[in-house]
Formats: C-alpha cells, structure tokens, sequence
C-alpha cells in the first residue's frame, strides 16, 4: 500500500490518494474517521482543532463498502478554508493588504524552505510544511489498519513522557511494552497511568501559561504480527529500516527506538538477546517463541512475531506564544519569530500519526508476503504459512 498526500494547511481540504490496495476487504468512512478523531483529540491541543471536525470523503476505490482494488481517493476539508479564502486563493491577485510571512520561525521549516524555493513569503512554505498534513496520513493509515484487521493485527500507542514527566519504567516493563488501549484512550494525553497523565496535563498548563511548548516520547506497538514479514535479504526490505524512516518523516520526530532501544549499546549481549524457547502452549504458529522481548519485535529486518514494540521521540513544538529570536527576512533586522495559532504539545496526537504510519509499512509487508491482489487470495496464503511454520 502507498500513499501520497496534497493540500496546504489553510487550503480548502486535504487530500490522500492511496494506491496497490487489495481488491474485497470491507471499509467504510466512519472507521476512517474514527482515526482522524483520535488524532484531533490530546490535551495541549490549540485553536486550530477546535475550528476543525475532520471527516473523509471517500471519492473513489470503493463500491458497496469494498476496495475495487483501485486507488483510493479520500478528501478532508478544512473548515478554516472560510477565513482564508483570499489569503490562500488558488488563482488571482493577492490581495492589496496580504502581509508577507517574513519573520521565520526557529524549529520550523520556514527559513530553509524559504532559502530553498526562493519564497518571498513563508506562508508559500509553512502552509504545507505544517503537521495538519498529517490528517490526510492518518485517513491512509486507516485504510491499512482495516486491511490489517484480517489477519488478526491491532495497532496501538501510549505516551511514555511529557517533557520531564515520566510514566513509571516498572509500568511499562509490567506489560512488556503493551498497553490496554482502553486505559490509553480515556487519558487525555494517552498514558495508561493515571498519576503520570495528571502531572503531564499539568505540566502542559504550565507551559501554556509561560508561552512555552512541550515535546515527549511515545510507543507505538502492534500485536498479532506473523513472524517472517520484511526481508533480510535486501537493504530495501529490511522492516527496521522501513519504519525508522517512516515514523522519522512524521514533522518533529526526531529519533527513533526499538525495544530496549539505545539501552541495548549498554549492556552486555547475554541481557539483550531473546532466548529462544519451544513453549508447551501453541500461539498462532506454533510453539517457538522467545524468553523476553527486548528486540521489539525485529530481528534481521524481520518480525519476529512478538509484538512489535517501537519508541519516538518528539520535539517540543516550534511556534511559541513568547517567541524566540529571529530575523526579518527583508531588513535582517532582529525581530520576534512569527506566531501561528498553534498547539502547546501534540505528543498524543502525533502517537496516533505514528500508528497510522507503521499501519502502512505493516499493510504493504503482509501485500509482499501473501499477496497483493486480493485479500481472500492473500488470506489464503497466510493461513498456508501459518500452518507451514506451526508444525517446525
Ligand atoms: C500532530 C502534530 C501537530 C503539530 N502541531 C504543531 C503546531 O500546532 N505548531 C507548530 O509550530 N508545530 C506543530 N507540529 C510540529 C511541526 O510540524 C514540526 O516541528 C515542523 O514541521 C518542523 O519539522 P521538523 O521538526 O521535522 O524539523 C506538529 C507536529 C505534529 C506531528
């Protein structure tokens, strides 16, 4: 499955063109906004989710509920389109009083995409280089998550720290890197402790009265994996890589974990590796299982088929209410960076991007492994396999 995205922030919509999508699983509009949903919600949020209620139309690729097997064209709208319908016209003039964006903010893409391209005015940049891109992400990631769903794969995330605000590390090695995600979706920053999620909301009212932003670590997991996805073979195939570079590409994450993660270059080798054990209970396929988990769930490039556990980092968010220094493009003269309205912290929302993200590389390694035409083709394929490596 692949996807590629249009729209500006402040244009009229968002848009997702989804492609390779297998022909007969069943989709509908409402689990895709079920998604968008979830990634318009998070405490720390600002104005702009307020004016926005995201919703997909799905303009093609489906018929009765199905994929076709065709490109799927989903489209959201931007209800702020109505207060920028000159400042962002199409066609035309700019208007007689359009002020140009000329004071870049530090942390964003304004300066260098501005040097890049040869913008007089930032907006020409930051109107797409802003995260509200990441809706028309999100709407593809629910495609890949209802795809996934068939093969008994569920997708989560939790928040793990808000600035220096921490969930218990004897919380998360409890359950192995999982969480309930009923617990995580009743908090309002989506972690799972509710002592931890009260210091963080805190935390964010603090730093939205001293004008201040707030960045955080995330987990994003995923369960019910096969093991055998991705490749060992080939640079290209190689899942680690293939999801690093996924969730890397979402707007301010800026590192990426697996496992035990950089802890791993700290320890010897006897307390990092998983040892291989038969367990007397069969899973799924079969009884070859592992001690511990601390690989995350990859080895060699490849699902191992323990859950999938990987961790990212965000940084706090760019545009601050007290902004920092910054030059005027035009005179260079010193002046403050520009002020968007702008969330104080999207930790929460940009786990729920991550997912959709890893949902993608997921949906598109299970197309290579079993298929990519049809899902009743792919199912039986898998079903062959699971039986093929149950029985070793
Ligand atoms: C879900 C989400 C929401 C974001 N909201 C904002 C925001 O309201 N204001 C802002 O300045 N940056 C926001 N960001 C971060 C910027 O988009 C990001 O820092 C910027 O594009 C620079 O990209 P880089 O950090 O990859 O260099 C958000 C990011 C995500 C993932």
């Amino acid at each position: 499955m692949k996807y590629v995205t249009a729209g500006e922030s402040h244009g009229p919509a968002l848009l997702a063109i989804v492609s390779e999508v297998p022909a007969g699983f069943a989709l509908t509009s409402a689990a895709i906004n079920s998604e968008l949903v979830r990634r318009q919600s998070g405490y720390g949020r600002g104005g702009r989710m307020a004016i926005e209620r995201d919703e997909v139309q799905v303009l093609s690729g489906l018929r009765f509920g199905r994929t076709l097997g065709s490109p799927l064209a989903l489209k959201i709208d931007n209800r702020d389109w109505a207060n920028w319908t000159e400042r962002m016209a199409q066609e035309g003039r700019p208007p007689r009083d359009l002020v140009l964006e000329q004071h870049p903010r530090p942390g964003h893409a304004d300066l260098v995409g501005a040097l890049k391209t040869g913008a007089q005015d930032c907006r020409d940049v930051l109107e797409r280089a802003s995260a509200r891109e990441t809706a028309a992400r999100v709407a593809a990631g629910a495609v890949a998550k209802a795809y996934l769903a068939h093969f008994g794969v569920e997708i989560g995330s939790y928040v793990t720290r808000i600035s220096d605000v921490e969930l218990p590390a004897a919380a998360i090695e409890r359950k192995n890197g999982v969480f309930s995600q009923t617990k995580v979706e009743a908090s309002p920053v989506r972690c799972p402790d509710e002592e931890a999620s009260a210091r963080m909301v805190a935390a964010i009212d603090a730093a939205r009265e001293a004008g201040e932003s707030l960045g955080g670590w995330f987990t994003i997991t995923a369960t019910g994996l096969a093991p055998g996805l991705g490749g060992y073979a080939e640079a290209e195939q190689r899942l680690t890589g293939r999801i690093g570079g996924a969730l890397l590409s979402i707007p301010a994450i800026r590192g990426v974990e697996f496992g035990l993660g950089f802890l791993a270059g700290t320890l010897p080798g006897s307390q990092v590796h998983d040892p291989i054990i038969c367990a007397d209970e069969a899973g799924a396929f079969g009884h070859i299982t592992r001690a511990s988990n601390n690989a995350g769930g990859l080895e060699g490039g490849m699902t191992t088929g323990e859950p999938l556990v990987v961790h990212a980092v965000m940084k706090p968010i760019p545009t601050l209410a007290s902004p920092l220094q910054t030059i005027d493009l035009k005179t260079h003269e010193a002046v403050e960076a520009s002020r968007e309205r702008s969330d104080v912290c999207a930790v929460p929302a940009a786990a729920v991007v991550a997912e959709a993200q890893l949902a993608l590389v997921l949906a598109s390694a299970y197309q290579e492994k079993f298929g990519r035409d049809t899902l009743a083709d792919a199912l039986t394929a898998f079903e062959a396999y699971a039986a093929r490596i149950a029985v070793r």
